[in-house]
C-alpha cells in the first residue's frame, strides 16, 4: 500500500511533545513557540511571524488586518482550497475569480488588472504546489491601484522566488502545517507579518482582541480589550512538534524532492508520448517539493487512472474542484466560463503520493503503475 500522504515523525517530535506536556505549558506562546520563530529567522531571516491554529486562521488574521469590508472585492484564484476565500468572504468580502496560468497553474498575473473595479480592495495570490507567484508583478500592480496583498503561502514553506522566501513576497504570508504539508504541527500554521507596521494589531487579534501578549513581553502588567479577535495561537504542545520539524527541515526537504525528482525523470518518456504533462517549473523558482502533479489527456482517463492505482493499492488525488464552479460558486453566480483554463485543469490535474518517508522504490512503482495503465 502507498498512501497519497503521511507525515513524518520521529523519536525528536515524542521527546519535544513529551517535555512540553510534562514541563512547560500547554496553552500558546509558551518557550516551544518561540523556538519556532528562532528557527524561521535563522534559516529565512523572518523577524515577525505568529503561530496560529491553522493555515486557514492565519488568512482569516490577515483578512482582518487588512480591514476587508462587506462591499470590497478580492482577486483570488479559483484554482485554490476553499479556506483562501473564506477568509474575506467572512468579512464581507466577494471573491472575483481570476483564472490560472497553463504553465505553473498559478494565477494569470497578467488577467489581474481587467477585474480590478473601483471596489477592489486586495489580492490572494496562492503559491500552488509550493511554486511562488510571479510576485514582481503582482506586487506592481497592487502598488499602481494602491491594493494590499496577501500571498497564500500554505504549500510554498521553504521555496523561493528569486532567491527570496515564499511568505515573504507581500505585506503578510500565510503558511500551513496540517498534516498534509511538508512541515507538521497536526493543525496549525503561521501568519508572517513583513510589514512591521500591523505586528501590533496582528497581536492583539491573535489573543481574542487583547494586549496579552504585551504582559507576555513586560510591557504592561495587565491586559485589556482592545480590537476584535479570536483564539487564533495553538497549544504550545503543538509547537513542540513543529520545533522538531524545523530541526529536520533539510532532512525532510531531501527526502521528498528525492521522490519529486525521481516522478520529473522518470515520466519523461510518458510525457513524450503525449500521455501526460509533468509538473513544470519556472527558472525564477527553487520549489519545495510540495506536490508532484501530472496533467492527463482527460477526465475520463484521470478517474480510470484513480481507480486503477488504488486497485494496487497506490492513492492517487484530484487537486481541487475550482471555487467557482463549486456547488458554493455556482448558488453564488459564477459561471463556469469565467476561468476556462481553471476549468480545464480541475478535470485533469491529479496529484501523485508524496512524502518524506516515501523510498526510491515506492516512487518508481508509482510510475510503473501510472505507466502500464497510461499506455495499456
Ligand atoms: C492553498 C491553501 N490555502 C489554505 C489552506 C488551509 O490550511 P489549513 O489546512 O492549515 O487550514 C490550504 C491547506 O490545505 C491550502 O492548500
Amino acid at each position: 500500500m502507498i498512501p497519497f500522504n503521511k507525515a513524518s515523525i520521529t523519536d525528536l517530535e515524542v521527546k519535544y511533545v513529551t517535555d512540553a506536556l510534562l514541563n512547560s505549558k500547554s496553552s500558546g506562546d509558551g518557550p516551544y513557540t518561540l523556538k519556532v520563530y528562532e528557527e524561521f529567522k535563522k534559516r529565512f531571516g523572518i523577524e515577525n511571524m505568529l503561530l496560529t491554529t491553522s493555515g486557514t486562521t492565519a488568512l482569516e488574521m490577515a483578512a482582518i488586518l487588512a480591514d476587508l469590508q462587506p462591499g470590497d472585492e478580492v482577486i483570488v484564484p479559483s484554482f485554490t482550497f476553499s479556506s483562501t476565500a473564506n477568509s474575506f468572504m467572512l468579512r464581507g468580502a466577494k471573491p472575483i475569480f481570476c483564472d490560472v496560468r497553463r504553465d505553473t497553474m498559478n494565477m494569470d498575473e497578467n488577467l489581474i488588472e481587467g477585474l480590478i473595479t473601483p471596489k477592489t480592495k486586495a489580492i490572494f495570490p496562492v503559491d500552488y504546489a509550493g511554486i511562488p507567484c510571479e510576485m514582481d508583478t503582482i506586487n506592481e500592480i497592487a502598488k499602481k491601484h494602491g491594493l494590499l496583498v496577501i500571498e497564500d503561502a500554505a504549500q510554498a514553506v521553504g521555496s523561493r522566488y528569486k532567491g527570496r522566501v515564499a511568505g515573504t513576497l507581500a505585506p503578510f504570508g500565510c503558511y500551513s502545517f496540517h498534516e498534509t504539508k511538508n512541515y507538521v504541527m497536526g493543525e496549525g500554521g503561521a501568519i508572517v507579518i513583513n510589514d512591521a507596521s500591523y505586528l501590533d494589531r496582528a497581536e492583539i487579534i491573535r489573543e481574542k482582541g487583547t494586549n496579552r501578549r504585551q504582559v507576555l513581553k513586560g510591557m504592561v502588567d495587565k491586559y485589556t480589550w482592545h480590537d476584535i479577535g479570536s483564539s487564533f495561537l495553538p497549544s504550545d504542545i503543538l509547537a513542540a512538534i513543529m520545533y522538531a520539524q524545523m530541526q529536520r527541515f533539510d532532512e525532510i526537504m531531501e527526502k521528498r524532492m528525492m521522490v519529486w525528482n525521481t516522478y520529473q525523470t522518470e515520466l519523461v518518456e510518458l510525457e513524450n508520448k503525449e500521455k501526460l504533462i509533468r509538473q513544470f517549473l519556472p527558472d525564477n523558482v527553487e520549489h519545495n517539493a510540495h506536490m508532484y502533479n501530472i496533467i492527463l489527456p482527460s477526465d475520463k482517463i484521470r478517474t480510470d487512472l484513480v481507480a486503477k492505482l488504488k486497485e494496487q493499492g497506490v492513492y492517487a488525488y484530484i487537486c481541487y474542484v475550482p471555487l467557482h464552479s463549486s456547488p458554493l460558486g455556482k448558488k453564488l453566480g459564477y459561471r463556469p466560463e469565467q476561468c476556462p483554463v481553471t476549468e480545464d485543469y480541475g478535470e485533469r490535474v491529479l496529484r501523485l503520493p508524496l512524502y518524506a518517508d516515501m523510498t526510491k522504490e515506492d516512487a518508481l512503482k508509482v510510475v510503473e503503475l501510472v505507466r502500464d495503465i497510461l499506455t495499456k
